[in-house]
């Protein structure tokens, strides 16, 4: 049975996206795959208000994560963390053989300046950190954070993984001024996953010519070699482009700040709703994401609820690392609509009821 994705990813993706990726194939040298690669390279930066390059890459987020790291970074950096996905840039670096010193900030906390006050020492190469921490919901301010480690290091790369706020939440590259920004296809994008998407600086494209083992497949300057000419490194997922490329128009003619009152608007639905019927949501108010809404389960048997749930045609996610069993969570991003929320959230109030 098929079920409505109210999930923090991959999340729904809209029929006629799903029609625009079935196009005949082409090869990717030709003419018109140059054509397509340099209108999803200029879509993002007019939809995303920035001048930086923009490296596509076939693969999850992950792997340009892992590129910035590579590429950025020779010995050391400060990876913050206020959950799992934060947690796991810092494992990434680490496997990478980089020290990176974490700094620990509470679960449902927002990551803020102060917590990296005088830790960005002259020996830190780059920081970095999640925008909005998929486990807890926390939305934190990069802007304030960046400008702080630039305060105390000017020389510091500023790497933001921003895979579950780009194009759900306005993340002010201009202001933001990073070094790397990366996200994937099947979060805000509402795409089948698949294309990881690098915002990369110049910055990071001079220090990388000084980063030694920077492999193949995640070397920017590989990378950077072949984009100018609008091509890939290796084989790109050309249907999936197709509807990027889609996604892209759909999202600039219903006008980036327009998009980010529609998530706005589900989020102040959600979290409404589990005032009302739950225990609230578990960030800290004043940070709260507008892409996914982690949800406190109170006394709700969350298993059978959403085996229920699913049985009527919808799906959510589970609460994820430490608060796993203590929250659950509604990604409200991409193409769903308030009216879809406030559907699925009357489908949760007659289980509840029942
Ligand atoms: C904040 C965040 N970072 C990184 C990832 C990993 O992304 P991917 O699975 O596309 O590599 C996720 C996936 O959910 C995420 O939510």
């Amino acid at each position: 049975m098929s079920r409505t994705l109210f999930t923090v990813g991959p999340v729904h993706v809209e029929q006629d996206t799903l029609q625009a990726m079935t196009k005949p194939m082409i090869t990717h040298r030709c003419k018109e795959y140059k054509e397509l690669h340099a209108g999803i390279v200029e879509k993002v930066r007019k939809a995303l208000d920035t001048d930086m390059e923009v490296f596509l890459v076939g693969g999850s987020a992950t792997v340009m994560l892992e590129a910035a790291i590579r590429n950025g970074v020779n010995q050391k950096t400060v990876g913050i963390t206020n959950g799992s996905f934060g947690n796991r840039s810092i494992e990434l670096g680490e496997l990478n053989g980089k020290t990176v010193e974490k700094v620990q900030v509470p679960w449902g906390k927002a990551m803020k300046p102060e917590h990296i006050a005088g830790k960005v020492g002259k020996d830190v190469e780059a920081v970095h950190w999640v925008s909005n921490e998929s486990s807890t919901g926390v939305f934190s301010d990069s802007v304030a954070l960046a400008k702080e480690v630039r305060a105390q290091n000017p020389d510091s790369l500023v790497f933001v993984d921003a895979v579950t706020s780009a194009f759900a939440m306005d993340i002010k590259l201009k202001d933001l001024d990073a070094d790397s920004v990366v996200f994937g296809t099947q979060k805000a994008l509402a795409l089948p996953p698949g294309i990881a998407v690098m915002l990369c600086s110049e910055r990071l494209l001079e220090k990388a010519k000084t980063v030694p083992n920077r492999g193949f497949y995640t070397d920017l300057l590989k990378i950077k070699k072949q984009s100018d000419d609008n091509y890939a490194l290796t084989t790109p997922p050309v249907s999936l482009m197709y509807g990027l490329d889609y996604q892209l128009d759909r999202m600039l003619a219903e006008g980036m700040q327009a998009r980010y009152r529609r998530h706005q608007e589900m989020a102040d639905l959600v979290r409404n709703w589990a005032d009302k019927k739950l225990e609230g949501v578990f960030p800290e108010a004043g940070y709260q994401s507008n892409s996914i809404g982690v949800v406190n389960r109170g006394g709700l048997d969350f298993n059978d609820f959403h085996s229920k749930l699913k049985s009527k045609g919808y799906e959510i996610s589970n609460g994820y690392g430490e608060v796993k069993e203590q929250t659950f969570r509604i990604g409200h991003m991409g193409d769903t609509t308030p009216e879809g929320i406030k559907k699925l959230l009357s489908v949760m109030d007659e289980i509840m009821e029942e």
